[in-house]
């Protein structure tokens, strides 16, 4: 039930959209980090616009444990000052809302106006690069930070691309690094409506970020040796890691393209607000580790079949999601035009359990890269790097949040003042990798090998 609040009490942290599909399931995860010794979670409230449906949630996420005293606060996005009132009473809000691009602008702009921090699970790169065009130098001036995509979009592609261009020793360094999705499970591998509409309304909208980069100043670009991503057939067949790909149109490279510019912009990486000499030294050590390459995402497949599938409903989507009356198709058949991939109610807590996902990470580059500026165009060397976790959706995105949160908690004053910012120049330098790996996504180094020429 909802407990009355005083204004002046404060939270740790604020889950928004606590009784959403995603929600319920980064509820649970954050009840493992409440109050335990080494956490900076010391209190929580839940938000949203339902509140028994919230104290349903907290009864499912605290399950077979009673549900413990979490306040649970009313707020909804379409009513500015109580998401004001939510702001003012936190130091970071986990804004789980989505589709976002109809709900997340009020929330982000709370938040910065109040100085407090915001963290999304948003896989919406409109929504990402606008917040970014409107809100990012008043969010430095107030000292809040911004961070979308700290989910499965984007993270482990973040961290993946850094940790695999990291094993690139001088002279070595990549020019490509192409990742490779590839989603498993026992039972059946479902995601929710709300990520379906999402996807829906990004294709609806695509215009609006051609229109968004057009109007913003260009981004500095990295400087990466040799050719870029090679341009091979649609449907590739990778037999190194035994998958059938093609190209996925997910957030992940659009996000990693904004690291790499603020890297170029920023080779040190972003100056702590508050931090030690010993941190500092720590990240630009880190920063310099790490060689920019030309990055992309497949969706892989073990079979040809399954890879015409993602074509299937790529060109559904693609299609239907230009016209109203195509996405009122998509979005009331879901089930249908995404071949059973997505569903309503979502998927079931075993579909769940079961599945897991794997992201190779295949880096193409020179064992000399000075070589480069002497005419030499073939990259001689291979790098395969693997992240690997459980299902995306519902236990990779939260324990990736979470740790985010935690990250951002503990370390503020090695964090840069404010600003809207990708996770991966945010959290690069810090032990958020780590925290993962201890969390159940492991980053391993598969080969690395002599390409023939
Ligand atoms: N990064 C990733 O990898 C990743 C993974 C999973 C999900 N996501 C994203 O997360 C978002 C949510 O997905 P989902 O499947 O959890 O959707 P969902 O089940 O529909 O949940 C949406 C949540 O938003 C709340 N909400 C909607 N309108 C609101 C408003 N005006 N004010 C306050 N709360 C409002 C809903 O509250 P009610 O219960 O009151 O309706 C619900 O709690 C989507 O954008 C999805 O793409 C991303």
């Amino acid at each position: 039930m909802a407990e009355p609040q005083s204004p002046t009490t404060s939270y740790d942290i604020i889950i928004l959209g606590a009784s959403g599909f995603t929600g319920k399931y980064v509820v649970r995860e954050a009840l493992k980090f409440l109050n335990t010794p080494s956490s900076p979670i010391k209190t929580l409230a839940l938000v949203g616009r339902n509140p028994s449906k919230m104290s349903q949630m907290l009864a499912w996420a605290s399950h077979p444990q009673p549900p413990p005293p979490v306040p649970i606060l009313p707020a909804d996005t379409s009513d500015p000052p109580s998401l004001r009132r939510l702001a003012a009473q936190t130091t970071l809000i986990l804004n789980c809302v989505g589709p976002f691009r109809l709900y997340g602008e009020p929330v982000v702009a709370a938040c910065v106006d109040a100085g407090c921090n915001y963290l999304d699970i948003c896989g919406e790169p409109e929504f990402m690069e606008r917040m970014e065009a409107e809100y990012h130098e008043k969010a430095v001036e107030k000292g809040s930070l911004v961070v979308s995509a700290c989910g499965f979009d984007s993270v482990p592609a973040e961290l993946g691309l850094l940790f695999n261009s990291r094993q690139w020793v001088s002279p070595a360094a990549p020019s490509s690094i192409q990742a490779y999705l590839s989603l498993e499970s026992e039972k059946r591998v479902v995601g929710n409506f709300g990520t379906f509409e999402s996807a829906v309304l990004g294709v609806a909208n695509a215009d609006k970020l051609v229109e968004l980069r057009r109007s913003r100043p260009r981004r500095a670009r990295p400087t990466i040796p040799g050719p870029g991503l090679p341009k091979g057939p649609i449907i590739e067949h990778q037999k190194k890691i035994g998958l059938w790909a093609v190209k996925l149109p997910s957030a992940d490279s659009i996000v990693v393209r904004r690291t790499l510019a603020t890297l170029t912009e920023n080779p040190h990486g972003l100056l702590g607000v508050n931090e030690s000499v010993k941190h500092c030294m720590e990240r630009e050590n880190f920063w310099s580790t790490v060689k920019p390459a030309h990055f992309g995402v497949k969706l892989g497949s073990k079979s040809l079949l399954g890879v015409l599938r993602f074509i299937t409903v790529g060109i559904f989507i693609g299609l239907l999601g230009k016209t109203a009356f195509g996405r009122c198709l998509l979005l009331k058949f879901p089930s249908v035009f995404s071949l059973g991939w997505f569903r309503k109610n979502g998927p079931t807590e075993d579909e769940v359990a079961s599945a897991t996902f794997k992201m190779w990470f295949v880096g193409h580059g020179f064992s000399d890269s000075s070589l480069v500026s002497q005419g030499k165009r073939k990259p001689d060397m291979e790098i395969i790097t693997r992240v690997m976790g459980p299902e995306i959706g519902y236990l990779t995105t939260p324990i990736v949040l979470l740790q985010c949160a935690i990250v951002l908690l503990a370390q503020r004053d090695n964090l840069p003042k404010g600003g809207v910012l990708t996770p991966g120049i945010l959290f690069g330098a810090t032990d958020l990798q780590e925290r993962l790996q201890e969390n159940g996504i492991s980053f391993d180094v598969i080969s690395k090998s002599t390409l023939s020429s």
